[in-house]
C-alpha cells in the first residue's frame, strides 16, 4: 500500500473493534472480542487484497492484529488454526505429503497459432451443433497451480497439481498467503457452499522477484531463474515460516463443478468468487460472442505483456456455457472446451562473446555476458546477468559458449545455459578477475565463490553507482543525474564522496564538458530541490543492504523520525510488522557503522531535510518554520540543533532570506544579526529559542542538548 489510508471517522465500530484488554476477564467476553476482531479482520483482509480499496491504514492494521494475538496468548484455547493471526507459518516438517485431487486437475492444449485456435473452435461448434460459441478469455498465468478446498467455508486443503490426480499438500504454507481467505466470507446474496473447490495460480510479482533475487545475491545465495520457479520454490517449502516471508499472490481461475452450485456460466462463476473473499483477475477477463471476436484479446494482451506486474505466458480461452464444457469432455489429459494460445517464446540463443565485470554501488562484482545481439519478443538483447562465479560454473558457460538467454519482461536477461554440443575447442573458462576492474583494488571472493567484491570504500565505480541511485526516480529524484553524468563528475574530481553533490556549482559545472550554462543551472536547482525530501525516500537513497523502496516505506511507517531509526537497536527495528532479522541486522549495522553514519551526517549537514509524512504535524511542532543560526550555543554544536530542528519537522538553512522565521543568536554573532534585522526577522537568544521549543510542545529532553 503505497499511499497511506487515514483512520475513517465514520467506520462501523464492528471494523475497527476497541477491545480493552484489561478488562477483559470473562472467556466469554473474550471469546465474543476475538470474534469481533476477526471479523473486522477478515474484512479488512479482503478489502486490501481482493478489492485493493483498504479502509484502514497498515498501522490500524497492525493494532488489531497485535490485539487478537494478545487475546489468544491471554486465552489460549480461543486460538484457531483460521484466526488471521494464524497466516505467519508454523513448524518445518520433513517432507510435504500428498493429496489426492478430488477431480483430476487436467492441463491444456496449447496453441501456437491462430488457425489452431480457430480449428479448436470449429471443434467445439460442431461437437455441440451451435453456430457459434461464448468464450471467456483469460491471461495464462505463469506460475505455479494450486487447488483450495474450503469445507463449511474453511480452507482444509491447499495442493499442488503434481500428476493430475495426486498433488503435494502445502496447506500450512498457503494459509500463510495473505490473498488466500482461511475463511471464506459471507455477503449476502450467496450463502457459502458445503463443499467449495477452486483453482488458480499462485505467483510472485516482478518487481517482488527481482528484490527477492537482489536480496539472495547478496547473501550470496543461488537467485532464481524466473518468478515461476521463485513461486514454486517458495509454495513447496519444508518451513512454513520461510513462505510467509516471500512476496506471494494468488488469481483463481476455475470453481470446480460451478454448475452443482447453480452457475450456468463460467463467467457467473468468476464474478462470484471475489464476494467469498477469492481473488481472481476480473480486470483482465474478457467474454466473446465468437472466437473472432475472442482472437483480438491475445494480441492486446501480448502488448500489454510488459507491462503487467506478473508474468503471463498466453492466454486461455474457455466455453462460457457450463453445460457446453460438460458436454464437450475431456480427452486424456485435457479439457476440450479450453485451449492455451501461448505468446512468442521469451527465450533464445545466441554467442556469448565477451564477459564484463560490473561493480555495484555495494561494492559487489557481477559477471555480465556480452552477446551477439538478438531479438527476443520483439526486443533486442546484447547483454545477460550472469549472477556470480559459482552460477557459471554450475552451468559451465565459456567464453565463446553458443548459450540460451531468457528475458522476462522487464527483468534483466539472464543466461539459462550453455549448448555444449555446439562447442568447437576454442572456449575458454570463465573467471572473476583477481583485481577490480574500475580501481585495481584486489578482489575479495566469498568462500563458496558466490560473492565477489571490491573492498575498496573509494572505488570510483561504487560511488558511481551509489550516486546514481541516490539521484534516481524512487529515491532522490534529481533529473540529469545519470550514470553517465555520475561518472563525469567523479572523473573530474567534482564527487569524492556523496554528499559532494551538494557542492556543486553551476561554475563547476560548465567547466566541464557537454554542460551548457542552461543545463548546468538545472542541474543545481533540481539538486537544490532534493533537499526536500521525504523520509522513505531518503533512507532509500542511502543504499541500505536490503532496503527497497518499500522497506524504506515500512520502516518510516513505524518510526518517528531518522533520528530515531538511527538510534533504533536492531530488537527495536525486528519489532515492527514485515521487517525481518536480516533487514532489521541490516538497518541497525548500517547506521552504527562509522563510515556510513558519517556519510549520513555529512548529507543532512548538507542540508538534506527528509520529513516523515507518516507522522502528523503534533509529531513535527515546527514544522514550516525556517531558522538561521548564528554565534555559538551553549546546549548543541552547530550541527546537533540543525538536526534537531530537521527531526521537529523544520528546517535550518544557512543563509538569512526572505523566507527565514527565527534567527537563533548566540554570542559571536556576525553580519547574519544585522541582515535579520534589516529584514525585519524575529532574533531569538538560546533561552528563547528553548522556551519557543518547550512553547510547541517539544519534548524536555529534547532541550537539554544531550542524547542528540
Ligand atoms: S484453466 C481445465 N486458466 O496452465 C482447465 N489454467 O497447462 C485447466 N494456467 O496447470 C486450468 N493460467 O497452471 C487455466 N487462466 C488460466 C490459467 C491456467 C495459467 C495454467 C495452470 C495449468 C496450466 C495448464
Amino acid at each position: 500500500m503505497s499511499e497511506p489510508t487515514v483512520e475513517k471517522e465514520n467506520l462501523p465500530e464492528e471494523l475497527k473493534p476497541d477491545v480493552d484488554l484489561n478488562a477483559l476477564e470473562d472467556p466469554e467476553e473474550a471469546r465474543a472480542a476475538a470474534d469481533r476482531l476477526r471479523e473486522a479482520l477478515r474484512y479488512h483482509n479482503y478489502r486490501y487484497y481482493v478489492l485493493d480499496a483498504p479502509l484502514i491504514s497498515d498501522v490500524a492494521y497492525d493494532a488489531l492484529i497485535q490485539d487478537l494475538k494478545a487475546l489468544e496468548s491471554e486465552f489460549p484455547e480461543l486460538q484457531t488454526p483460521d484466526s488471521p493471526t494464524q497466516q505467519v507459518g508454523e513448524e518445518p516438517r520433513d517432507e510435504l505429503g500428498l493429496v489426492e485431487h478430488p477431480l483430476p486437475m487436467l492441463s491444456l492444449k496449447a496453441a501456437y497459432e491462430s488457425a489452431e485456435v480457430h480449428n479448436f473452435d470449429e471443434t467445439c461448434r460442431r461437437e455441440l451443433g451451435q453456430d457459434s460459441v461464448r468464450y471467456v478469455a483469460e491471461p495464462k498465468y505463469d506460475g505455479l497451480a494450486v487447488e483450495l478446498i474450503y469445507e463449511d467455508g474453511r480452507l482444509t486443503v491447499a495442493a499442488t497439481r503434481g500428476d493430475g490426480e495426486t498433488g503435494e499438500d502445502i496447506t500450512t504454507n498457503v494459509r500463510t498467503i495473505k490473498e488466500v481467505p482461511p475463511r471464506l466470507l459471507e455477503q449476502g446474496d450467496r450463502p457459502i457452499p458445503e463443499h467449495l473447490i477452486v483453482r488458480g495460480e499462485i505467483y510472485m510479482r516482478r518487481d517482488e522477484f527481482r528484490d527477492l533475487n537482489q536480496m539472495r545475491v547478496d547473501e550470496g545465495k543461488r537467485p532464481f531463474a524466473n518468478p515461476r520457479n521463485a513461486a514454486a520454490g517458495s509454495v513447496r517449502q519444508l518451513d512454513p515460516k520461510v513462505t510467509a516471508r516471500r512476496p506471494l499472490h494468488i488469481f483463481l481461475y476455475v470453481l470446480v463443478e460451478a454448475d452443482e452450485l447453480g452457475f450456468e456460466t463460467h463467467w457467473d462463476a468468476l464474478h462470484a468468487l471475489p464476494r467469498w473473499g477469492l481473488r481472481t483477475n476480473l480486470e483482465r477477463l474478457g467474454r466473446y460472442a465468437d472466437i473472432e471476436k475472442a482472437i483480438d484479446f491475445h494480441r492486446t494482451l501480448a502488448e500489454l505483456r510488459d507491462d503487467l506486474p506478473y508474468e503471463i505466458d498466453g492466454v486461455v480461452y474457455k466455453v462460457d456455457r457450463l453445460a457446453f464444457q460438460t458436454q464437450l469432455g475431456s480427452r486424456s489429459r485435457d479439457p476440450r472446451w479450453a485451449i492455451a494460445y501461448k505468446f512468442e517464446p521469451r527465450q533464445a540463443t545466441t554467442s556469448l562473446e565477451d564477459v564484463v565485470f560490473q561493480v555495484g554501488r555495494t561494492g559487489t562484482i557481477t559477471p555480465v555476458a556480452i552477446l551477439e545481439p538478438v531479438r527476443i519478443g520483439g526486443v533486442e538483447v546484447s547483454r545477460a546477468s550472469l549472477h556470480n562465479q559459482s552460477e557459471i560454473d554450475r552451468k559451465d558457460i565459456r567464453f565463446g559458449d553458443t548459450i540460451v538467454i531468457e528475458r522476462a519482461g522487464d527483468v534483466i536477461p539472464h543466461v539459462v545455459k550453455a549448448i555444449p554440443d555446439a562447442r568447437d575447442g576454442s572456449e575458454e573458462a570463465i573467471e572473476i578477475p583477481a583485481s577490480c576492474p574500475a580501481c585495481d583494488a584486489e578482489v575479495l571472493m566469498s568462500d563458496d565463490g558466490k560473492q565477489a567484491s571490491c573492498p575498496n570504500p573509494n572505488c570510483p565505480a561504487q560511488l558511481r553507482e551509489s550516486v546514481t541511485h541516490y539521484a534516481s526516480r524512487g529515491a532522490m529524484d534529481i533529473e540529469g543525474l545519470g550514470e553517465k553524468r555520475a561518472e563525469q563528475l567523479i572523473n573530474a574530481d567534482l564527487i569524492v564522496r556523496l554528499s559532494d553533490i551538494y557542492r556543486l556549482t553551476v561554475e563547476d559545472l560548465v567547466a566541464l564538458e557537454r554542460f551548457a550554462e542552461t543545463s548546468a543551472e538545472k542541474l543545481v536547482d533540481e539538486i537544490e530541490a532534493s533537499k526536500e525530501t521525504t523520509l522513505p525516500r531518503f533512507l532509500y537513497a542511502l543504499g541500505i543492504p536490503e532496503v527497497g523502496a518499500h522497506t524504506a516505506e515500512v520502516l518510516a511507517q513505524h518510526v518517528d523520525s531518522l533520528e530515531a531509526l538511527r538510534t533504533a537497536s536492531k530488537e527495536d527495528i525486528e519489532r515492527i510488522a514485515g521487517i525481518g532479522p536480516q533487514i532489521s541486522r541490516s538497518v541497525a549495522a548500517f547506521f552504527r557503522d562509522e563510515r556510513t553514519s558519517e556519510l549520513v551526517d555529512s548529507l543532512l549537514d548538507a542540508g538534506v531535510m527528509p520529513v516523515n509524512p507518516y507522522r502528523d504535524e503534533a509529531q513535527r511542532p515546527l514544522a514550516g518554520l525556517i531558522f538561521v543560526f548564528t554565534g555559538t550555543l551553549g546546549r548543541w554544536t552547530r550541527d546537533e540543533v540543525k538536526r534537531l530542528v530537521a527531526r521537529l519537522g523544520g528546517r535550518a538553512t544557512s543563509g538569512v532570506s526572505g523566507e527565514t522565521d527565527y534567527l537563533v543568536a548566540g554570542p559571536g554573532a556576525g553580519t547574519k544579526l544585522e541582515e535579520a534585522e534589516d529584514r525585519g526577522v524575529v532574533v531569538l537568544n538560546e533561552s528563547a529559542f528553548v522556551e519557543l521549543l518547550l512553547e510547541r510542545g517539544v519534548d524536555e529532553s529534547d532541550v537539554t542538548g544531550l542524547e542528540m
